[in-house]
């Protein structure tokens, strides 16, 4: 696991954006694993400059997200279909039938998420995976005690992350869905590259778990410790309960610059 820690969120989103942009570039139809949030939003803000000032062309991106709510609407504006279309897709100039969403809406939730595993295995492997942390250390929308072998199913979301979500519906906690569909944390870990951003002191407890801390189903996130390539972005604020930060600084500074993440 490489740990990054640099100044500012914004920093946090130039690095992941450049790596990502170097993906497309060299493979213009790149896999990529698209995450909502409030964390991924300076990576795409980044990727919308490169594709407006530098040229980058994402046409033929294919991508699939990682959750969904159940029981909005796709065309619900706080639906992850709908976010991901908004905040990347359109920005991005991605073909909208390239992007994958787990289906909240559908009658069989079972053969829904069946459908979305075999159409990752189809078409992956998810060459870069984008992953936030909630502050209770879930992966996509994988909550505590979710099985270290989960495939994409159905989750009751935790009283957490329903109030850490309440901001995306004008506060309102009754209007935040309570189930969700999500790629599993076997899922997430069959992806090539894990790029996980983190910022801000409300992360820095899932942050010092993902990192240091054991490996435990009651810190989801923990998982990626077994993964052989993991990148972790984080602004100091983030980063404020790592005991080994300042290694984690002196590394990254020692790093060659041809590596990159
Ligand atoms: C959400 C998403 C996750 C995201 C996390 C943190 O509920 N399902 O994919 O990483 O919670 O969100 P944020 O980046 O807004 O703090």
């Amino acid at each position: 696991m490489q740990v990054v820690i640099v100044a500012t969120p914004a920093e946090v989103g130039r690095l992941a954006a450049a790596k990502i942009g170097h993906l497309v570039r060299s493979r213009p139809d790149a896999v990529l694993g698209l995450a909502t949030g409030s964390s991924p939003l300076a990576i795409y803000a980044e990727l919308t400059r490169q594709v407006a000032e530098e040229g980058l062309d994402c046409l033929q991106v294919r991508a699939f997200a990682l959750d969904e709510y159940v029981g909005l609407p796709p065309e619900h504006p706080e639906s992850y279909r709908s976010v991901l279309m908004r905040d990347v897709v359109k920005p991005l100039g991605m073909d909208p039938s390239n992007v994958h969403v787990p289906d909240g809406a559908a009658a069989d939730v079972a053969a829904a998420c069946e459908a979305y595993e075999a159409r990752i295995a189809e078409t992956g492997p998810v060459a870069l995976q984008i992953l936030g942390i909630g502050a209770n250390g879930h992966i996509g929308f994988n909550e505590p005690t979710s099985s270290f072998a989960s495939r994409t199913r159905i989750k009751t979301l935790a009283p957490k992350t329903r109030a850490d979500n309440a901001r995306f519906f004008g506060g309102d906690l009754d209007a935040v869905p309570r189930h969700c569909l999500t790629q599993g944390l076997a899922t997430i870990m069959s992806a090539r590259h894990l790029v996980l951003v983190a910022t801000g002191t409300g992360k820095a407890e899932a942050v010092h778990h993902l990192v240091e801390g054991a490996v435990s189903a009651m810190w989801p996130g923990t998982v990626l410790q077994h993964h052989p390539h993991v990148t972790v972005l984080l602004d100091g604020a983030a980063a404020g309960r790592l005991q080994l930060a300042e290694y984690y600084r002196q590394t990254y500074l020692a790093k060659p610059a041809w590596q990159g993440i």
